[in-house]
């Protein structure tokens, strides 16, 4: 029988896996999750991705088949397949999974011009959290519930950004979708996810504060609300405007909430970077460093997932490209998987974390 190239892990994977514990081992030893988002279909047609992914995660978190339109492309239709197949990856790894993300504004049901409107608008959002979010109760660690509905550039006096669901429903959605993800999943951590946060810039700070009005408002209400995600989409020239004491005290008055924070979509854009590889990786590892290494101070950080595990998968190929049109280098693993700067950042933020309860 002759195997099919992508059955087997290239060596040098395989080789690393003899050379070093992943991520996943050393986050494991200070009571931490480390992940990923996974691509769709690489992670069922390219072995090596899916051997270094199970190496060095113990979280999943689907990129993009679990969005809205991904995952009911038509009323009443729903496209489990590749989500189904992450959560057995997982099972047969060993590993948790969170999904992403049951409300959004962005890749919406393709339909939600034509059908929806606000006589169902109600009805449909019900049906397709009941239906998604029911499909994998009790296997999921977690869920982005809502993503990025704070938005205070819309001029709301609440912060809301205005997005169709806030025009058919009213801010009232957001405690709808929480209450019908909880009901459909009782023991998935329910989780707000947002970007934007990270500077010590007055709209971050507009932002945060936004964040906090509104997380604040849930838990008076008693929403079934248990995680707050920290998206951490950084760029190596925005961070000039890092302060660690600023993220660890947004984090603090977070968890004063009862709250768990994971930090969920984190990478670090090296558009402004010179493509010399060596400086590149450096000035890339030391803001992975700086950043972890403040945001690891708070125990009620949980989970660190990178969007994205190798630069071969990432979105900022397409979204940052580089002004030289060299392949960015952004992620944990290079292209060909190998372990770079900030792999060794990352672990070395784990092996020095505070240890935390799971
Ligand atoms: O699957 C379709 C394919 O059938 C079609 O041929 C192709 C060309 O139109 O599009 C494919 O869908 C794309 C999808 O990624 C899967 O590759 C969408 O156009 C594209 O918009 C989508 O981009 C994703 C983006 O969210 C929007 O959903 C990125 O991969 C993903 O990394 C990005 O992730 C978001 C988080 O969900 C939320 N936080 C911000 C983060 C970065 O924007």
């Amino acid at each position: 029988m002759v195997l099919q190239a992508a059955a087997w892990p290239c060596l040098s994977v395989l080789a690393q896996t003899r050379q070093e514990p992943g991520l996943r081992e050393y986050a494991a030893k200070a009571g931490l999750l480390y992940g990923a988002a996974a691509a769709w279909p690489v992670l069922r047609d390219d072995a090596d991705y899916a051997a270094a992914f199970a190496r060095e995660c113990n979280i999943l978190v689907p990129e993009n088949v679990l969005k809205m339109g991904p995952v009911q492309p038509s009323p009443g239709v729903f496209r489990f397949e590749p989500a189904d197949f992450m959560a057995d990856f997982c099972r047969q790894h060993n590993m948790r999974m969170r999904g992403h993300t049951l409300v959004w504004h962005t890749q919406m049901w393709p339909w939600f011009k034509t059908e929806v409107n606000a006589g169902n608008a109600k009805k449909y959002l019900e049906e397709h959290i009941l239906t998604v979010a029911g499909r994998y109760r009790g296997r999921m660690h977690s869920w982005d519930v809502v993503n990025e509905a704070v938005h205070p550039r819309d001029g709301r006096e609440d912060g809301l950004r205005v997005t169709p669901w806030l025009e058919l429903l009213g801010p009232g959605y957001i405690e709808l979708a929480f209450r019908m993800a909880h009901s459909a999943d009782p023991d998935a951590r329910l989780t707000y996810n947002d970007y934007g946060l990270d500077y010590d810039t007055p709209e971050q700070e507009a932002k945060r504060r936004a964040v906090l009005r509104l997380l604040r408002s849930l838990k008076e209400r008693d929403v079934p609300i248990h995680a707050f995600g920290m998206q951490a989409h950084l760029d190596w020239a925005a961070f000039r405007n890092f302060k660690a004491d600023i993220l660890q005290a947004f984090f603090r008055e977070v968890a004063s909430l009862g709250l768990e924070i994971y930090i969920t979509e984190l990478d670090v854009a090296d558009r402004e970077l010179p493509d010399d590889i060596a400086e590149r990786d450096e000035a890339i590892a030391r803001v992975y460093e700086t950043y972890l290494t403040a945001a690891l101070q708070e125990p009620a950080v949980k989970a660190v997932l990178t969007w994205g595990l190798t630069d071969k998968y990432t979105w900022l190929a397409g979204r940052q490209r580089r002004p030289s049109g060299t392949p960015v280098r952004v992620l944990p693993l290079d292209r060909d998987f190998q372990r770079k700067p900030a792999w060794q950042a990352i672990r070395r933020v784990f092996l020095a974390a505070p240890p935390r309860k799971a």
